[in-house]
């Protein structure tokens, strides 16, 4: 559901000092999305008509990783305070009449319907700005809501700038408000440096509000632990516990086993069947599909590409981009590399590692095997130690095997080579050329036997 006359205004220009990182703060990944990009989502679903963000240190940085998002940036040169922040998103907004969101580029973990509460109050009292507050055990660091005696919101207070009784307020400013434009807007113009920080502060903006005879609400935050704004990498890691406890809740509740929900990282894109069984351990990346009835062992990290119904993914396996059809067993330990597509009732067992290979159905390589730029037929058999060499230092040639081969075990396919379907190729071959179908084919040296020569040779000896 989408709300009338609703923008948004996105505070990233910030320098994030305390990441102490050469990546800028908002950029840092959270369940696989930068911090930035889950802000990004929340504006869309609450179907913002304008997004603004305001970006400043790194700003182009910023920019490129958000360009394919529906968003207009404006650039604060000097981080002078919030208030500042807003006023240069102000322009981008002039002929917007509705209200406006202000949000923070690092504050990852807020709900929609949260969002919708704020709104449903500041809709409700009419107010020009409505703040979201929440109640906290340790308030220090954050600006402090300030009531009246009639209970109405009077102003905020900055620590800083706090008295000793001031400070005793557990009731916080989480940084995220309701503005109503124009008005709301209209008020910064009338802010001031004349505080402890020498910054323009957004927070200055309720307390004008009222001077102006303007309506100020509050909404509190029900689950404070929304509002957690990522300022190090201890809250970065907090506020992933947080989000992954999330998410993998959702695939429970949707009909997934999740065996140790706190072990299990899941990213926020990933979409997983009913009836399959995520073991602890596992990563799953990349917006990656798992189908119905699947098993993903201890240890598989799975990034981008789709597993197919009732497959199993084995301890320990890799997988990037790899499309595996169904029925599948792949690893202990096996490497699929972007490329591979397994076209359904595969084995790839432990120690093989494909890689630009289109695998036919039933085909299998079991244990110790190298398939590179291979094109394998169904009812493949590759024995054990198979090699596909596909490089010769400078170029890539394609294997081409048909259905129903036999390989060996310890095969070289010395590509480009084609070997016709229904062959046979014997166990310790390397394989020049091509082979046509329906045959036998040996490539090693033959076998030499001496008889009686190991006791000639101690009889040397002594
Ligand atoms: C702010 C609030 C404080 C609130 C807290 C909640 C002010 C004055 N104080 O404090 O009441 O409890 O957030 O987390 O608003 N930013 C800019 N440009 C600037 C300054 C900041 O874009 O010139 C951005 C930052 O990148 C960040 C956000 O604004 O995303 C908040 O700034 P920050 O410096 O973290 O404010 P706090 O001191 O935490
Ligand atoms: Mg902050």
């Amino acid at each position: 559901m989408s709300i009338h006359n609703l923008a948004a205004v996105i505070l990233a220009a910030g320098k994030g000092t305390r990441m102490c990182s050469s990546l800028p703060k908002v950029l840092h990944p959270l369940a696989g999305r930068p911090l930035c990009a889950h802000v990004l989502e929340l504006t869309r679903q609450l179907g913002c008509e304008q997004t603004v963000m305001v970006v400043g240190h790194q700003a182009d940085a910023v920019r490129e990783h958000c360009s394919d998002e529906q968003v207009v940036f404006v650039t604060q040169q000097q981080q002078l305070g919030t208030g500042h922040a807003v006023q240069c998103a102000a322009g981008a907004l002039r002929d917007f009449n509705g209200t406006v969101l202000i949000l923070c580029a690092d504050v990852p973990l807020l709900r929609s319907a949260t969002i919708r509460a704020l709104l449903d109050e500041h809709r409700r009292s009419t107010a020009v700005v409505t703040v979201l507050s929440a109640k906290v055990p340790e308030p220090h660091g954050y600006g402090r809501i300030v009531r009246g005696d009639d209970g109405g919101v009077e102003r905020i207070v900055e620590e800083k700038d706090a008295s000793a009784e001031e400070k005793q307020i557990d009731e916080i400013n989480t940084g995220i408000y309701a503005l109503e434009a124009p008005q709301a807007l209209e008020l910064l113009a009338r802010l001031d440096n004349s505080n402890a920080q020498q910054e323009y502060y957004l927070t200055d903006i309720i307390a004008l509000a009222r001077q102006a005879c303007q309506r100020v609400s509050a909404c509190v935050l029900a689950d404070s632990s929304e509002s957690m704004g990522i300022n190090d990498r201890v809250q970065l890691a907090a506020a992933a516990a947080i989000m992954r406890r999330r998410i993998n809740e959702q695939h429970m509740l949707a009909g997934v086993t999740i065996v140790d929900p706190d072990a299990t990282y899941i990213d926020a894109d990933v979409t997983i069947g009913v009836d399959s069984v995520i073991q602890p351990g596992v990563h799953l990346r990349g917006g990656c599909t798992i189908g119905n009835h699947c098993i993903v062992e201890t240890g598989a990290v799975i990034d981008g590409g789709t597993i197919g119904d009732y497959s199993y993914i084995k301890a320990g396996s890799a997988l990037e981009q790899a499309s595996v059809g169904e029925h599948c067993t792949i690893g202990p330990m096996a490497h699929l590399r972007p490329g591979t597509v397994l076209c359904g009732h595969n084995k790839i067992g432990n120690y093989v590692e494909t890689k630009k290979a289109h695998i036919g159905v039933n085909s299998q390589a079991s244990h110790l095997t190298y398939i590179g730029d291979a094109e394998l037929g169904r009812d493949v058999n590759i024995g054990c130690g198979t090699i596909t060499c596909n490089y010769d230092g400078i170029n890539k040639h394609k294997t081409t095997i048909g259905n129903g081969v036999f390989v060996g075990s310890d095969t070289q396919f010395v590509a480009p080579v084609t070997i016709g379907s229904n062959s046979l190729i014997a166990a310790g071959s390397t394989i020049t050329k091509d082979v046509p179908a329906d045959s036998l084919a040996i490539a090693r040296t033959p076998q030499t036997v001496i008889p009686g020569w190991r006791k000639k040779q101690s009889g040397k000896k002594s």
